[in-house]
């Protein structure tokens, strides 16, 4: 019997290459390097299912005559899907929710930490030979146990932060969301306030984490006027898409110290990340390594491979999004 073609557009953890080989005709990228649009475009047309991550963009262009009818992205995030396209050619696309949930939002409190006690400055001077040894003022930071943290958007990972900042540190928890205030977030989060007002939320918060989606309705959901209306001495983490955040306006209010600093996993245009952001001392950058465990990355592989089994057995798969 034939198996389904399948492709991944890049390298996964062995454990899932190999499991996916014994099931499936699959075509791995070796190389790892990311496919061209021209590439996607070959692929979608010699596959049956297509396997991208979020560094492939899935265009309308790119789905234009396209013989697969599943796409199986490996990552939460679908922003780079264009999700009216597929359904318009009747293409499923699934995720890979759950699984990264505790990983990316371990990333978003250690971003906190790291900014508001200045980690990666103090690892720069003492990596550099520049320091002189203790003092009473030196490098000194912001306290985040009890401090106030704003959470925007509460799905899985949203939630998650709130808990283990709750817990761990003892921090109030605000928070805002398109969707109707969540009875879930308010007991597991130790009763989280809802702010229906995103604006109410960025006014009385310490520390404010993005977790909503990426895409249109979000793009540029913290612009210069969002970022003008934080307490001055607050901080902004980002771990969901760069896109949510206006990057030059957030480049502006940190020189400028309109908020006091940035913890970032993700950028708006990467890998690119802006030579004035890289030259700020108070900001934390990371390269998008929310949901980089290895524990996490094979529950990814092993999820997508799930819903292709579900979909090639002629089952709904469990993760479809369109
Ligand atoms: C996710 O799962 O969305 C990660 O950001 C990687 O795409």
């Amino acid at each position: 019997m034939t198996r389904p073609k399948i492709l991944l557009t890049r390298r996964w953890p062995d454990a899932v290459e190999s499991h996916l080989s014994e099931r499936y005709d699959v075509t791995l990228n070796r190389t790892d390097t990311p496919l061209a649009a021209a590439e996607l475009k070959a692929a979608l047309r010699a596959q049956d299912a297509l396997c991208p991550t979020v560094t492939d963009r899935i265009t309308a262009d790119v789905l234009e005559g396209a013989r697969a009818k599943i796409i199986a992205n490996y990552g939460v995030g679908f922003s780079h899907i264009d999700i009216a396209a597929c359904e318009r050619l009747g293409i499923i696309v699934t995720n890979t929710p759950d699984v990264l949930t505790d990983a990316t939002a371990d990333i978003a409190i250690m971003l906190i930490l790291m900014v508001a006690r200045r980690a990666g400055e103090g690892e720069r001077q003492l990596r550099c030979g520049n320091w002189t040894g203790w003092r009473p003022s030196h490098m000194i930071g912001t306290h985040v146990t009890g401090k106030t943290l704003g959470v925007v958007g509460f799905g899985r990972i949203g939630q998650a932060v709130a808990r283990k900042a709750h817990r761990g540190f003892g921090m109030n928890i605000l928070y805002h969301s398109r969707t109707e205030e969540s009875d879930q977030g308010e007991t597991e989060a130790g009763g989280a306030k809802y702010c229906t007002d995103l604006a109410e939320l960025l006014r009385n918060s310490d520390f404010v984490s993005l977790h909503c989606p990426g895409g249109a309705a979000t793009r540029h959901l913290i612009d210069e006027a969002m970022l003008a209306v934080m307490k001055p001495g607050a901080f902004l983490i980002n771990t969901a898409r760069g896109e949510v955040v206006d990057e030059a306006a957030l480049i502006r209010a940190l020189e400028s110290r309109t908020i006091a600093g940035a913890g970032l996993d993700v950028y708006e245009h990467e890998p690119h990340v802006p030579e004035a952001l890289a030259r700020l001392e108070n900001v934390v950058l990371l390269p998008h390594l929310g949901s980089a465990t290895s524990e996490t990355r094979i529950a990814m592989g092993m999820r997508v491979a799930r819903n292709l089994d579900a979909f090639f057995a002629g089952r709904a798969p469990r993760d479809r999004v369109a």
